[in-house]
Parts: structure tokens; sequence; C-alpha cells
């Protein structure tokens, strides 16, 4: 099989690497725009991913099977709808389905009609500042407030007072986020522990692969500011079975029956950020795509054919054959970010001793590199690199990480030193 990846993160490096060598499907694996890492195992596909002609063009020209659409960006331009017009097996939900991640008031309004547990909500515009204002009082904590649209995951306002909140509804209505704020979503704080829980779609069934624990904040002990995830690790025992199957019969399977029902069917990874409390689930968000960085941990315990799951998911007829349900060993990938991410960060910085990682046995996915004009590896991004352990428990996998990362270098690195450390705790 043939097939064309969008995408250039440590999210597409794990799918890419996973679908080299956790498939007998794969022939031809294309990329754009890809990274360094992608282009050790896909070639680079010269196209621009926000022409849609060209995509399709490129796809008829070198017969492609199928293509696999990594960020939310383009899935909210409707990549995936011109693709299939064009008669184009895609894995990425249409820009319609799409908008359970690209509109928080859609999702939490969907999640309301099928009776998806989730937090108490309400959403206002700019016109119904003083309605929102009063909304926040009626709260015994000071309730989380959202930008409705896309921000790059920075909309998201969990305040430590009431005036605080009201700040930030002041602040998103004056344009902090733009666009994305010009609706808000105003919710209950939900108390508990977060684990993430991806499900492969075909639009009416499902498979849920192993749920994951990201860290989102940028210090140790989950402190300093929210970024798009220092490092996960997976399975996560926190989610035990009796919680995965209440995740599948109360949120995946009303969410995807409701959204057939109503004509936008989701074909592709329904992200379930959940948080769970006393042995329930309830949903903090939904993306319509893999999550990074958990995925380069999922699919590095991911035991089946992963081009013949995406494949069958995009035709709508998912082979759910096509994977072991349970996984044997544990994976904890950690990132290693620029100085000063998730605000301001240098770029350009020599990257070496990734071979010398990579003898240890974790795998190194690439983030944010690039070549520089000596064909020298740069850091070019936020979060640079995945270093990702494996083995046959949580402690091996997370030895494996820090034992490879002290090999690599480069000016500046920052992570965390305690990725899978709660995991652990769950454990015991
Ligand atoms: P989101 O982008 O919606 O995932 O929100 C970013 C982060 O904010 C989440 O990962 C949570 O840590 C936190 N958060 C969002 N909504 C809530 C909520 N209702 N209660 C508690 N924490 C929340
Ligand atoms: N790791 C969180 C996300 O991908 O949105």
């Amino acid at each position: 099989m043939n097939i064309l990846l969008i995408g250039s993160g440590g999210r597409e490096h794990a799918l890419a690497w996973a679908m080299r060598t956790k498939s007998s499907f794969m022939r031809g694996l294309y990329v754009a725009p890809g990274n360094p890492g992608i282009f050790e195992v896909a070639r680079y596909a010269d196209i621009d991913i926000n022409d849609h002609d060209q995509i399709i063009h490129f796809c008829h020209r070198l017969l492609i099977d199928l293509v696999v659409v990594g960020p939310e960006q383009p899935l909210a331009l409707g990549l995936a709808d011109n693709l299939r017009s064009a008669g184009i097996f895609t894995f990425g939900p249409s820009r319609a389905a799409a908008r359970i991640e690209s509109s928080k008031a859609f999702a939490k309004d969907l999640m309301k009609r099928y009776n998806i547990p989730t937090a108490e909500y309400r959403h206002f515009s700019s016109s119904q500042v003083q309605e929102a204002l009063a909304y926040i009082d009626t709260f015994a904590k000071p309730p989380v407030v959202k930008a409705d649209g896309l921000a790059a995951g920075k909309g998201v306002i969990v305040p430590t007072s009431h005036q605080e909140a009201k700040h930030a509804v002041i602040d998103m209505f004056a344009g902090a986020f733009g666009k994305a704020g010009a609706e808000v979503v105003i919710e209950e704080f939900m108390e508990g522990e977060e684990a993430s829980v991806f499900a492969i779609c075909d639009g009416t069934n499902f498979v849920t692969l192993a749920p994951a624990q990201d860290h989102k904040r940028i210090s140790d002990g989950d402190t300093g500011k929210n970024t798009g995830g220092m490092g996960a690790y997976a399975p996560a025992a926190l989610v035990t079975n009796e919680i995965l199957n209440k995740v599948k019969e109360r949120i995946i399977k009303p969410l995807l029956d409701g959204m057939r029902a109503e004509k936008t069917p989701f074909t592709g990874c329904l992200f379930c950020g959940l948080m769970v409390h006393h042995g329930e689930p309830r949903v903090v968000e939904f993306n319509a795509r893999f999550g990074d960085p958990e995925t380069q941990a999922v699919l590095s315990v991911f035991e089946g054919d992963l081009v013949r799951l995406l494949s069958s998911a995009a035709r709508g007829e998912i082979d759910k054959s096509a994977m072991r349900t349970s996984t044997n060993g544990y994976a904890c990938n950690v990132v290693l970010a620029a100085q000063g991410y998730p605000d301001a960060y240098k770029k350009g910085m020599l990257i070496t001793g990734i071979e010398e990682a990579k003898a240890m046995k974790a795998k190194v996915f690439h983030a944010g590199t690039s070549y520089d004009e000596n064909h020298a590896l740069v850091a070019s991004g936020g979060r640079v690199l995945g270093v990702c352990g494996t083995g046959d428990t949580l402690q091996d996998a997370i030895h494996m990480a820090y034992g490879a990362i002290p090999y690599i270098h480069y000016t500046g690195k920052t992570y965390r030193s305690d990725i899978g450390k709660k995991g652990l705790a769950n454990k015991s």
C-alpha cells in the first residue's frame, strides 16, 4: 500500500515509524512536510499541505492508497473532505466532524445532547459579557475558562480565583486568543487525574489503543505553565479495564452514534481527554487526531498491523483483528524541549548524540528538528525530540528513556525528570 502522511511532529514520526515497522502492507511511504527523523523512514513529498489540489494531484500521480492526516489544522480546513471527494481514502475526520476539536462549544453541546459525562458548562459570545461574569459566580470553585476555537493548546485558563476567571473572560473577548476567543466556554472545575484514550473509528465502529497519561506542565511535579505535553507513558494503569469499558459505553459509543445520526460521522482517531475521579471518567476535551506526545508511547506498545487498522477504518469497515487488545510491555516517552518553551524559545542549536542514545535501545522521535545549510541537525521547534524507552515494566521503560537522554546534547536542553512517576504510584 502507498501512503501519504501529513504532518511534521513527533506524533507523525511515531506514525511513520509504526506504519513502516508494524505492517506487512506498507509499500511506499511519503510525507509532507515531514522532519529529518521521518525522512529516515519516509520519502519527502514536495507539496504544499495547504494546497489541496496539489495534494490530490500528487496522490493520483503516485497511486496513493491512503492519506493519514496527523495534525488538526488541515482537518479543520477540510483536507479530508476534499481528498474523499477526489476518491482518495483518508484517515482523518471531515471538517464538520473535526469541529469536536475546533469548537469547544460545539463539542460541549454535542456531549450534552447525548448525555456524555463532562463538566457543567455554558458558552457565551462577546455580547454576553455580563451574563458570563454572573455565571462565574454560580460556581463554588473558580470555573475553567476556554476559548472556543483552536488556540494551539493555549486557550484554556484554570484560574485560582473567581476574579481571575472573570479577567480571563474579559481578556478573551478583548482578543487575547484572536478569533478563537470570540466565544468562550465556562465550565465546572473537575477534580481527578487525567488520562488520554485514543479510539480508531470508522464512523460507526471503533477500537481503543492503550490508554496513556500525558504530562502537560513544563516542570516536575506538574508545576509551571501548560505546554503541548512534556512526556507520556502507556499503558496507564489509572485506566483500569472497568474504567475503559465505561469510556467505551458512555463516551465513545454514544458520541459516534450521535455524530452519525447528525450526518457528521467521525472517521479517524478520536482523542478522548479524560478526568478520572473515584473510578468515573468524564470528558475534559475531544481532539480529532492522535495526541502528541502520547502517540509515541501508545504506538510503541501497539501490537498488530497499523496500516491494516488505519486503512480499514478509512474505508469505513474497521478490521478489529488488525490489532491485539492486550499489550505486553510499557513505553515512556520523554520530551526534550528548547529553553524558554512554552514561551519564546531559541532555534538553530546543533543537536548531537542521537545515534548514541539509540544505541541504548531507546527510540528517538524527532519533533522540532531540521537541517541547517550545512546539513547539520538543529533544533527548530519548542519540543525538539522525544526519547522513548520500552520495557516489560513501566519502571524499565522509564529507566531506558532516562538512561538514553544524557547522550543527546544541544544548548538549553530542557526536560522533566518525572515522566511516568505518577504511573508507578498508580501501580502500587
Ligand atoms: P484542554 O485544552 O481542554 O484539554 O485543557 C487543558 C488542560 O486544562 C487540561 O489538560 C486540564 O489539565 C485542564 N482542564 C481543562 N478543563 C478542565 C476542567 N473542567 N477541570 C479541571 N481541569 C481542566
Ligand atoms: N497531548 C495533548 C494533545 O495532543 O493535545
